[in-house]
Formats: structure tokens, sequence, C-alpha cells
């Protein structure tokens, strides 16, 4: 019987600078459905790829004085190497420089035009370049801002094409509403309240003042808006409107697109009105995520709070960071990301809860049987408990899995590994083993943990593709006794199966020891970073002053308890501040730069005995410490968050 198709698909990343940990989260999830789709016997395409055009590629190669195509293949290989140390196992990379995608933008360009769905006019309003987005006066935040990145606008007028939106709004509504594209739907309210139902705008296609893009072939001096070039990558990677590839028929619609949540909006309404247009059917699924963040912001070259998964995976191997980042991010919520999380959900789960399980095991059936288990059994307390968790878990990772919750999946799964481990401190197979007349009851009780371990390794295999395999050979499961459809039945292994004694799976990370060298290692990496991207002059040295002087300025740890905009001021933000002496509020200039989000929570240094002050009319007690960034940004001082409020710095 022929296999059923199934296309996954990651967004196709921007090789504007190297790939982080957020990159990695999405590539590692989906690789981890492409890998489960293809034990449960699916035919699985597992596209990524780089989005290599629009302006701001084409400023960065200008600024490194070499072609937006030398530039971008250079990051490209950077990206392919990362995939390969992570395990990324997917069928198609797809860029959007490759000929055959050019060729297919271009016509489909030409086919919405052709329809009447695309028309020529001017373009004038606010353009958002690190986002490549066009906003209306209407859209902008309330500082004037771009409303995904909040960072400064320009305008921007032009004589451009534009897509008509109005003939898909009602589709679309539907297809966000009423049916079960979006996971998690609750993201549904959002997108149909800011953008359908004040009235879909029609969507600014093409621009002239830059090249590097997808010529439009009827019009010179046009090229193609960037996410009309990047959304297409979904449909020609499979040889829409080209010859490169003949899948089309096969695989389209996509199963599932995995994104986040900042480019939901152009998934979840530009992609589906481009896919009306062309009259072609809508992909099954959207699933949406949210950011690792890191000090509460998502991570960035330009916040320089970037982690680096190559660093990572060196020192940990690439599954335990898998692991650990797929067990950390709820579909839909943010995860913040921390190096002490890392390193203790490594120890606890991986080498003492999985780790230790499978060398109890296999050393117990090495000491006790001297490798092999005999025939007899004999069945007693606790087994039916401990079958029953692992029995169960197949069909509970299969509802999880359509609606694409892999955290919870890992939660299940590590719930049956304590389960086992339970079992052993309950079965107590150290006394069992003082006597002989109990050969039979220990023979089962370590039959049972090594069944148990074959069924929880299975589904694991897909999560953390280069340990399970290792598993696999200490517990002498076969390539027929690890076949999906076997993850479900207890009693696959032979009864008198041999065990391998092997390497240790996870090693435990001495965490102390380890944070302070990786915080090392981060901290001498940073300097070469800001120093190689920038000409950065410090300011002249003020004045020398004394200890007494310094000792005049009274420096305090303080909690930010609530934060919000200053009404009528673009760059002041109001904060109610715990000093650990009662409270008070500060006003700081600092809205350009950071969302009250970002602030709520956070412990900051508080200039406490500053004369107060009022700004727009608003009483200010203190200032926030924060630094000059050599383009003009501003960083506010953050703490080590440990340090207690009203704490006294010197
Ligand atoms: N090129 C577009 C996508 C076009 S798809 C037709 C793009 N590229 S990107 O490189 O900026 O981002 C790619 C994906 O990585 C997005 O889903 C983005 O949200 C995600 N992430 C980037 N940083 C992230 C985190 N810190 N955390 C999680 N995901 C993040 O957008």
């Amino acid at each position: 019987m022929a296999k059923k198709p199934y296309y996954i698909t990651t967004p196709i990343y921007y090789p504007s600078g190297n790939p982080h940990i957020g990159h990695c989260y999405t590539t590692a999830a989906c690789d981890t459905i492409a890998r489960f789709r293809r034990m449960q016997g699916y035919d699985v395409i597992f596209l990524t790829g780089t989005d290599e055009h629009g302006q701001k590629i084409e400023q960065k190669a200008a600024e490194a004085g070499v072609t937006p195509k030398e530039y971008v293949d250079k990051i490209v290989e950077n990206f392919k190497v990362l995939w390969e140390k992570m395990h990324i196992s997917y069928d198609r990379y797809i860029r959007t420089t490759d000929d055959y995608h050019v060729k297919s933008v271009q016509k489909i360009f030409r086919t919405l035009y052709d329809k009447g769905y695309i028309y020529k006019g001017e373009y004038k309003g606010k353009y958002c370049t690190p986002c490549e987005s066009f906003w209306t006066e209407s859209q902008l935040d309330e500082n004037g801002c771009c409303p995904e990145c909040h960072r400064e606008v320009v305008e921007a007028k032009e004589e451009a094409y534009f897509m008509k939106m109005a003939p898909f709004a009602d589709r679309i509504e539907k297809l966000l509403t009423e049916t079960d594209y979006l996971q998690p739907k609750t993201r549904a309210t959002e997108l149909v309240n800011n953008f359908i139902k004040p009235g879909l705008e029609d969507l600014c296609v093409s621009r002239t003042s830059f090249q590097w893009g997808v010529p439009v072939d009827f019009d010179e001096g046009h090229v193609v808006y960037v996410w009309v070039d990047a959304l297409s990558n979904y449909i020609s990677a499979l040889g829409y409107d080209n010859d490169a590839y003949n899948d089309f028929d096969t695989y389209w619609p996509a199963d599932l697109h995995m994104v986040a949540k900042d480019i939901m909006r152009f998934h979840a309404i530009t992609w589906p009105a481009i896919l009306m247009g062309l009259d072609i059917p809508l992909p099954k699924h959207l699933a949406v995520h949210g950011w690792i963040t890191f000090n509460g912001q998502k991570m960035s070259k330009s916040l320089g709070n970037v982690v680096d998964p190559f660093l990572l995976s060196d020192r940990y191997g690439a599954d335990a960071i898998r692991y650990h980042i797929l067990r950390e991010m709820a579909l839909g919520a943010d995860s913040s990301f921390s190096n002490e999380v890392m390193i203790n959900r490594i120890n606890s789960d991986l080498a003492n809860g999985l780790g230790n399980l499978v060398s109890r095991t296999v050393a117990m059936v090495t000491k006790y049987f001297g490798g092999t288990l005999p025939q007899d059994r004999q069945p007693g307390e606790f087994d039916d408990e401990l079958i029953a968790a692992a029995e169960g878990l197949k069909p509970r990772l299969e509802e999880l899995l359509e609606k694409t919750q892999l955290n919870q999946m890992l939660a299940e799964i590590f719930t049956v590994v304590s389960r086992a481990n339970k079992y052993i401190d309950e079965t107590e197979p150290w006394i069992l083993g003082r006597d002989e007349a109990n050969r039979a009851r220990l023979a089962t009780v370590l039959y049972n943990l090594l069944e148990t371990i074959r069924m929880i390794t299975i589904p694991l295999s897909a999560f953390m593709p280069e340990t399970m395999p290792k598993v696999w050979e200490q517990i002498g499961a076969t390539a027929a006794e690890t076949s999906y459809e076997t993850s479900g039945t207890f009693g696959t292994l032979p009864k008198t199966v041999t065990v391998h004694k092997g390497e240790i799976l996870f090693p435990r990370i001495d965490a102390e020891k380890e944070i302070d060298e990786l915080n090392a290692l981060i901290l001498a990496q940073k300097p070469k970073e800001t120093s190689e991207d920038s000409d950065f002059t410090p300011q002249p040295l003020a004045d020398e002053i004394t200890i007494e002087d310094f000792a005049k300025v009274d420096l305090r740890i303080a909690k930010v308890t609530f934060c919000e905009k200053v009404k009528k001021s673009k760059k002041l933000l109001r904060l109610e501040l715990d000093d650990g002496m009662g409270g008070r509020q500060v006003v700081s200039g600092i809205a350009p730069w950071y969302t009250p989000e970002d602030l709520i929570g956070k412990k900051i240094i508080l200039v406490a005995n500053l004369k107060p002050a009022k700004l727009c009319g608003v009483e200010s007690c203190g200032m926030i410490c924060a630094a000059d960034m050599p383009n003009g940004d501003v960083k506010v001082i953050f703490p080590d968050q440990a340090l207690p409020v009203g704490a006294k710095i010197r």
C-alpha cells in the first residue's frame, strides 16, 4: 500500500546573522514531528531553507563590502552546519535565490495580476526596514513605531503594486474562527480583532527602492515584496510553477506549517489570501509558538543576547539541547532560556531520570544473570501498574502530536520514566538478588524494566535521535523490536534477551563549575562581536572624584512591580518600584527600547537619593541605570536577579 504523504515546513530563515537557539526551536520541533511521522509510516517531506532577499540583506552586504549573494552564501553554510550538528533530517532545503524558486514567484505574481487581484498604485506610508513590513499610520504603535518590533519606521512613497485583500476577508475569518487551521486556536481572536474586523487593507506587494529581490518580469524596476517571495517557497519547493520538482499534487496541501508568533499574521492572513487568489487549497494546520527569550526579551543579534547553539551542542550534545528546548516551550507561550535551568534539567531528567534507569537496569541484568535473562517468570505486585503506564503512552502521545504539543509529549514520556524508577524502588531487585529462590521474580522485574525502556525510547527517538539507538544497543533490542507499531505492546523483547553494558548516556554535569565556565565563555565571545560590529568610541572620562563624592550617590537594587507608558510621550515609561523602603515611582526615557512587559518583575539599579523631578508632568523619584549603545540605543542594566531589593551598591 502506498504510504500516506505528510508535508511539514519550518519558516525559511533570514541569513542576516548566524543562527541562534531561537531558530533551533522551530527547526528541532519540525524535525521531531517529521521523524515521528516517518516512524508512523508516512511518506514525509520536511522542508526548511533560507529567505535571502530584501533590503536588510542588501544593506548588510553593502556594509560588509560584498555582494548580497556572497553575503548570504556564507551564512547559509553556517545554517547547514548547525542543522547537521543538531541532527535535523530535512528532506529539502530551499533558498529563495534558487533559480526555480525565482521563476515560480514571477509566475505567481503574474497569475495574481492577470486575475485582477494585483493592481498598480502608489505607496505612501511607513516602512519598518528590520521587519520588511509596510504599515499604515493607524497600525503604528503609540510611539509611532513599528507595531511588531517597536523600532522606528521610515517614510516611504513609491509606485507599487498592491494586492486586493477584501475578496478574501470573509473566507480568512472563517478559516481562523471556524476551522482548526490555527493551533492554538486562542490566537484567532487577536488576529480577527486587530486585522480583519477593522477591514483588511490591500497589501503592497512590490518595491522599487532597492534591487535585491525577485524582479517583477513585466515591469522593470519593481521587485516582489519579500513576504510574497518568501511565502511562495512552500509551494515552489514542491515544483509549483517550475520544473525542478514534481511533487505538488502529492504533497500539497501542507499538513503543518510551524512558525513563531511574530510571523503568525503573514501565515494566517497573507498566505491564505495568496493561495485563495491562486485557487489552491489551503494548508491543513498552522502551529504558532512563542519565543525563546533571554532576560525577558526575544533573542536577537542586535540586542546582543543570542544563545549560541554551536557552543551548547558541543558541550552537552545536540540531543540534550533538543530535549531542553522542546521540553521548556509550551505551544503558544514564551519560554525563557537560562543556562541554570538547562543544566538542572539535563541532570535531573536525562542523567538521573532516563540515564540512571537504563544504566541501573542493564547493570542488574549483567550482575545477576550474566547479561542474559532466564526463561522463568513470576509476576508480582506493582507490575500491572507499570505495564499499564507503558502501554498507555502510545495513544496519549498520538493525541498530543495532533495538537503539536511536543512539551506535553515529553512530559508524558518522563512520567513513565519516573514510574519505572519508582518501580525499582518498590520491587527492590537488590534484595531479590540475595536469594536464589527469587530468581524468577527478579527476572520478571528486570524484563518489565527493559520492556518499559524499549517502549519509552521508541517515541523518544524522534526527539533525541542520536542517543536512543545507543539505548537499544544496551537493552539488546533489534530494529524489529524498536519499530513504531511495537511501541504500544508490552512483551516484544524475547524472554531471554541479552543486554550489553555501554557508555554513560548523559554524563552528570557539575552545575556550579559548568555555569561559571559557560558564563566565562559567553563573556569571552561578546567583546569580539561588539568590537567587530561597531566603531564604538567611549565618551570622554568625566572629572576625577573622591570615594566620598561617590558615596554620596545612593545606588540600590529595586524591583519593577508595575510599568506603563506615559501618555502623550513617545519616550517615557512610568515605573513603580519596590525599593525595600516602601516603594516609589520613577519616570524613565526608555520607551523606544523597552515595553512595560520587558521590565515588570525585573530587578534594576536605582539612583535612590536623586532629587525628585517632574517629567511630562509626572513625578520621578530617582533614576534607573542604563548604558548607551554605540548605535544610540539604550540598555537598562539588569543586575543579578538574586540580589534582594533595597541592597546597597558600592
Ligand atoms: N524570513 C522570515 C520567515 C519567512 S517564512 C515564509 C523570518 N525569518 S527569521 O529568521 O527572522 O525568523 C524565522 C523564525 O524563527 C520565525 O518564526 C521567528 O519568529 C523564529 N524565531 C526567531 N527568534 C526566535 C526566538 N528567540 N524564539 C523562537 N523563535 C524565534 O521571519
